[in-house]
């Protein structure tokens, strides 16, 4: 279409969380780099991190350790070679991101300080008080504004790759207006974060649709272990529709202690790490203490610390729960799982390359390996700065040797008076009532035949309406949708984050 608006450069970097921005620091400066984001720069995930960013850089710790603790965590399926890259490359990005002005928490000597968070054996978790991802985006912002060679567009949808004969040529994208426009550019990143909004109960904010993945899909590229979604053991309990707020796992790092609804500390019943736990068991286990008592919630207690010590080392928390009527310092917490977090995505080697030429992805969207079956705490915003440094290396070699490519005929689906208007609001609703019902911390064969029956009647539904942001959305939620319910019906036995009732040869649920 010779009327879509077109603009030219060398790399478009869609995403502005950590990996995003991170990646378009490290592109050689000589390139034009354009990053997309849907709506506020700093409207992300990274953006809410609470608790830190884990890294080995005491003389305490050890890579070893930090290595065991990752593959235990992720069910010993973890990819060795990426994981070794994740924590041996932690130190010198860590370095990186202080000189680039981010100011983490020391102690009256300098040196950094560090905190424990589930299934960690060591102190190792960095972090800016309680909004760590807060100050990490803050600082790395102020870089890229101050960059002649990187053009930061808000507000900008990117609805689709655009290939041809299996390398990028493109991006389709809706600007502000809603009005197409086409990226001419020689290669793409995608860093385009989680799929929280999924589910109804999600830590995630409303921008979290799992574009990047979705559109990796439409193009072409394999995507690997989506059925493996991380549920955050502690969110606040709110029966409110809607993001929910998160209580750190470092609060428990700090010596918080969950008690079920009837005041009873039950960790110790499930894993000798108790409430430091990996995620995976510790939301299991609330699962199981919510069915026992009836009670939609279990509590987070932390009232036993000195009340200044909880006021100043988690600020944000504090604050959000006096909102809610709750003085942490002597009041429970209800709190309960959400879904927090994806393991799989876009498959990608350890320099973030795809099957697709000139096309990279780093961050929650891409598939590294190095979260196994179940993140460990804190190693997130870790992978965003390592794999964000790393997705370089390739990148700067494949934009010296490429050319923009022609764009092929693009299939425009004609949408002109033919569509039916459908509510999306509604369905974006069923979907996640659909997800949190049947694709949560317990799964069976049945509920995820009837799961994927629905999606894929709402999604065939769905290509029937007007182009909107809300309407490629819609799509995405549900292509999402649909690859971690197949790929949980596929997985038969349980491992890590996905756990299946169902299956012959799998234990009763407290057996761990
Ligand atoms: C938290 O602060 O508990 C979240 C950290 C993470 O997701 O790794």
């Amino acid at each position: 279409d010779k009327n879509i608006k077109k603009k030219y450069c060398d790399v478009v970097v869609i995403g502005t969380g950590v990996a995003g921005l991170f990646t378009a620091l490290n592109i050689d400066h000589k390139y034009r780099v354009i990053i997309i984001s849907k709506t506020e720069l700093d409207e992300n995930n990274s953006n809410l991190a609470q608790g830190g960013i884990a890294a080995c850089i005491d003389d305490q710790d050890d890579f070893q350790s930090h290595y065991e603790d990752t593959i235990r965590a992720g069910a010993y399926y973890n990819r060795e070679e990426a994981t070794k890259i994740l924590i041996e490359e932690a130190p010198k990005n860590i370095e990186k991101l202080l000189a680039y002005g981010t100011n983490l928490d020391r102690d009256e000597k300098g040196r950094l300080k560090a905190t424990r968070e589930g299934g960690h054996s060591k102190r190792r978790v960095l972090h800016a008080k309680d909004a760590t991802g807060r100050e990490i985006i803050r600082a790395l912002a102020k870089e890229v504004r101050g960059r002649g060679n990187i053009d930061i567009q808000e507000n900008v949808f990117a609805i689709d790759i655009i290939t041809n004969q299996n390398a990028i040529c493109g991006v389709l994208a809706l600007d502000e207006k809603e009005q197409k426009v086409i990226y001419r550019t020689k290669a793409v990143v995608l860093a385009t974060g989680g799929v929280g909004q999924v589910y109804k109960n999600t830590t995630n904010p409303s921008v979290t649709t799992g574009d990047g993945i979705a559109m990796a899909y439409r193009a072409g590229a394999n995507i690997k272990d989506m059925e493996f979604i991380q549920f955050h053991p502690t969110a606040m309990y709110d029966k409110e529709y809607g993001q929910k707020f998160l209580i750190s796992e470092a609060v428990r790092g700090e010596g918080a202690i969950l008690r079920n609804a009837d005041g009873e500390a039950f960790m110790k019943k499930y894993h000798k790490m108790a409430d430091l736990a990996p995620r995976d068991i510790v939301a299991r286990s609330i699962f199981i203490e919510k069915v026992k008592t009836g009670k939609p919630y279990v509590y987070l207690d932390i009232t036993h610390k000195d009340a200044e010590f909880i006021k100043n080392r988690f600020p944000t928390i504090y604050k959000k729960c006096l909102e809610k009527g709750i003085d942490m310092t002597k009041e429970y917490i209800p709190v309960s799982p959400v879904q927090h977090y994806i393991m799989g995505g876009i498959y990608t080697d350890t320099n973030g390359k795809t099957n697709i030429k000139g096309l990279y992805a780093c961050g929650e969207c891409a598939c590294t390996g190095v979260h196994g079956a179940n993140r460990l705490a804190s190693n997130s915003l870790l992978e965003g700065i390592v794999f964000g440094n790393r997705v370089v290396t390739a990148l700067n070699d494949y934009v010296a040797k490429a050319v923009i490519r022609a764009l092929p005929m693009l299939p425009m689906i004609k949408y002109e008076n033919k569509y039916e208007k459908i509510n999306l609001y509604k369905v974006k609703e069923r979907l996640q009532d659909i997800m949190d019902e049947y694709v949560s911390i317990v799964r069976n064969e049945k509920g995820l035949k009837y799961a994927l029956k629905e999606v894929e009647k709402m999604y065939q539904a769905l290509l029937r309406d007007k182009i909107s942001v809300k309407y490629y959305e819609c799509i995405n939620m549900c292509i999402v949708g649909m690859l971690i319910i197949k790929a949980a019906l596929k997985r038969k036995e349980s491992l890590g984050a996905h756990y299946r009732v169902d299956t012959e040869g799998q234990g009763c649920i407290i057996n761990f």
